[in-house]
């Protein structure tokens, strides 16, 4: 899960990573007495942030200075509701404005395939970093972590010392480092990168802008982290098959598709999408993965979620039976299908290979349901699918 900004500002406070003052605001008003409480009533700046999960809002117009408490209802005003890069700005942060000396870099992040994490560093940070890392390489330093050992004293010294830290500040760079660490670790975060993270004209560290990712396979330690998600963001159907348990991923085709492994729903889609272009161009309406235990309860759950999302046309149910064998995943399309009732209205191609399979088929034909077309082959049930899909489109 990405967070937004203020919420990687909060978990840095947390930690007792240096940061700035920020309130979340939703409306001008809002922002207003943001500033104003930021503020204090002395005159001074502060900075008006776009809260969207996407790099380069300040490019786009999103992070605005504000020089007053009105100034800042101003500038939320003309960010909220801005569009960047397809996300609409439905929240602004109003930050204490910091006096930049210098801009740097900061990331850590999971290198998959070496095995262990990478943090990324540079004295040259700040909002054109992508450019730097392509045209100067050399100006970003790339140092291994042992994720058995972490960013230590050490470590950070060896981070700041390939980056090139001035002696004077490489002292305080590598204590925050350390303490981001702390973050990346006790949060099990994939992602936590800093940009910039700057030096005041004061002399001090400070943590300007974060970007963090939690590994949602870690969710069990962390029954905190839920209350990061942004519920108005996720994909409704997401949400509900999330609470069921199942592996289902919206997508914007026509076709549901349920299979049982993910490999073999990722080649269904391939042949989904393949088929789908003899009729019309239909395609996959979705990824959904009702793993090894096919039973009725999984298999209704999948089928309910598929068939009310109003996209899908027809669905595809492609299972190999295995452990759980096809006479089995049969009862359970059979007993799903009881269960859904009058909510099951569209066509359902069904092929099932495997063990047991003519008994399966024997099952499906036996029940005799309308909607339902027993296919011999994955191809030719891709190719059923797309058709039937095509003529209810
Ligand atoms: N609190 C602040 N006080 C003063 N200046 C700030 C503050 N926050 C951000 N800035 C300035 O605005 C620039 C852009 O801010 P920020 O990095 O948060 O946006 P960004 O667009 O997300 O950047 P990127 O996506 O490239 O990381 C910073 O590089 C910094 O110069
Ligand atoms: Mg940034």
């Amino acid at each position: 899960m990405d967070l937004f900004e203020y919420q990687a500002r909060d978990i840095f406070e947390k930690h007792g990573v240096p940061v700035l003052g920020g309130v979340v605001a939703t409306t001008p008003e809002e922002a207003r007495a943001g500033a104003e409480q930021l503020l204090g009533g002395q005159p001074g700046v502060v900075v008006v942030k776009a809260q969207v999960k996407v790099g380069g809002r300040g490019k786009a117009g999103g992070v605005k200075l504000a020089r007053s408490a009105d100034d800042a209802a101003e500038k939320a005003a003309e960010i909220l509701g801005m569009d960047i890069k397809g996300h609409t700005v439905h929240r602004v942060m109003i930050a204490a404005g910091a006096k930049i000396a210098t801009e740097f870099y900061f990331s850590l992040l999971l290198d998959r395939a070496e095995r262990r994490y990478l943090a990324m560093c540079s004295v040259e940070g700040g909002m054109d970093i992508e450019q730097l890392a392509v045209e100067r390489p050399d100006a970003l330093a790339k140092v291994a972590v042992d994720p058995r050992t972490g960013i230590d004293q050490a470590k950070a010294d060896e981070i700041v010392a390939a980056a090139g830290f001035d002696a004077e500040i490489a002292p305080k760079v590598a204590a925050v480092l350390q303490t981001l660490w702390t973050v990346y670790r006790s949060e099990d975060a994939t992602l936590v990168e800093v940009n910039p993270l700057v030096l005041t004209e004061d002399g001090e560290i400070v943590a300007l802008d974060g970007k963090v990712t939690l590994d949602a396979n870690a969710d069990f330690r962390h029954p905190e982290h839920a209350e990061l998600e942004d519920a108005g963001e996720t994909d409704p159907l997401e949400a509900r098959a999330k609470e069921k348990d199942l592996n289902y991923v919206k997508l914007d085709g026509e076709v549901g598709i349920i299979g049982n492994g993910a490999g073999l729903v990722m080649s269904t889609l391939d042949v989904v999408a393949y088929a789908g272009e003899a009729h019309g161009g239909v395609k996959p309406a979705n990824f959904l993965d009702i793993g090894g235990g096919a039973s009725a309860e999984i298999m209704a759950a999948g089928l309910d979620i598929i068939l009310t999302d109003p996209q899908v046309k027809a669905v595809f149910v492609n299972v190999f039976g295995g452990i759980t064998a096809c006479d089995a995943v049969a009862n359970g399309i059979v007993a799903a299908l009881e269960i859904l009732g009058d909510e099951a209205s569209k066509p359902l191609v069904v092929r099932l290979d495997g063990n047991n399979v003519l008994e399966g088929r024997r099952i499906l034909a036996e029940a005799g349901h309308p909607l339902v077309t027993i296919a011999d082959t994955m191809d030719g049930g891709a190719d059923k699918a797309a058709e039937l899909a095509h003529a209810a489109a």
